[in-house]
């Protein structure tokens, strides 16, 4: 079972199934589940686009902050990051004192297709979406890769991610 009750914090790109996976994952544990992006929400009263367009995406960086200081002094929750939160390298550092931290990835096609339908997230509201995701991958890239425990969810389910995850869980607890 789960002896060391430390968070399980999946980070990574918009799209790579930090959501679907982490519930899923939640479940099999019974442990809660925590989407930062939802809190953050609940808590400005807006959806984040309007937080964006409204309060500047400095003012969304700064809630996730905040948010990442408060979840990482918690324990025995599986939580779902926006993909920025990496931006901010004591988001990470914070989040990996107290958890085991993952990051999902996938190819910049696959994420493509796996947004395409979505209009909930700001950064991708661009004329190519296509070519946004290459971009914003690209700058991104160095602070992904370097999250030690990566997970190429390309060719897997939402639930064999999970299952991937839970022995590096397990493996780690000891
Ligand atoms: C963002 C990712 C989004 C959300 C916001 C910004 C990003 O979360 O936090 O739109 O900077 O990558 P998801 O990764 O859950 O889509």
């Amino acid at each position: 079972m789960n002896s060391s009750n430390k968070n399980i914090v999946l980070m990574g790109f918009m799209g790579t199934g930090k959501t679907s996976v982490g519930k899923r994952l939640a479940s099999m544990l019974g442990m809660e589940f925590v989407d930062m992006d939802h809190v953050i929400e609940a808590r400005a009263g807006k959806v984040i686009s309007r937080i964006f367009a409204e309060d500047g995406e400095p003012r969304f960086r700064q809630m996730e902050r905040e948010l990442t200081v408060e979840l990482s002094g918690r324990s025995g929750l599986v939580i779902g990051c926006g993909g920025g939160v990496v931006l901010n390298p004591d988001n990470v550092q914070d989040y990996q004192r107290t958890g085991m931290v993952v990051c999902l990835t996938a190819s910049a096609e696959t994420l493509f297709q796996r947004t395409s339908r979505a209009r909930h997230r700001p950064l991708l509201e661009e004329e190519n979406r296509f070519q946004r995701i290459v971009d914003l991958l690209e700058k991104r890239k160095s602070l992904y890769e370097a999250i030690p425990n990566r997970i190429d969810t390309e060719t897997l389910s939402p639930k064999e991610v999970a299952e991937a995850i839970l022995r590096l869980y397990q493996a780690s607890a000891g």
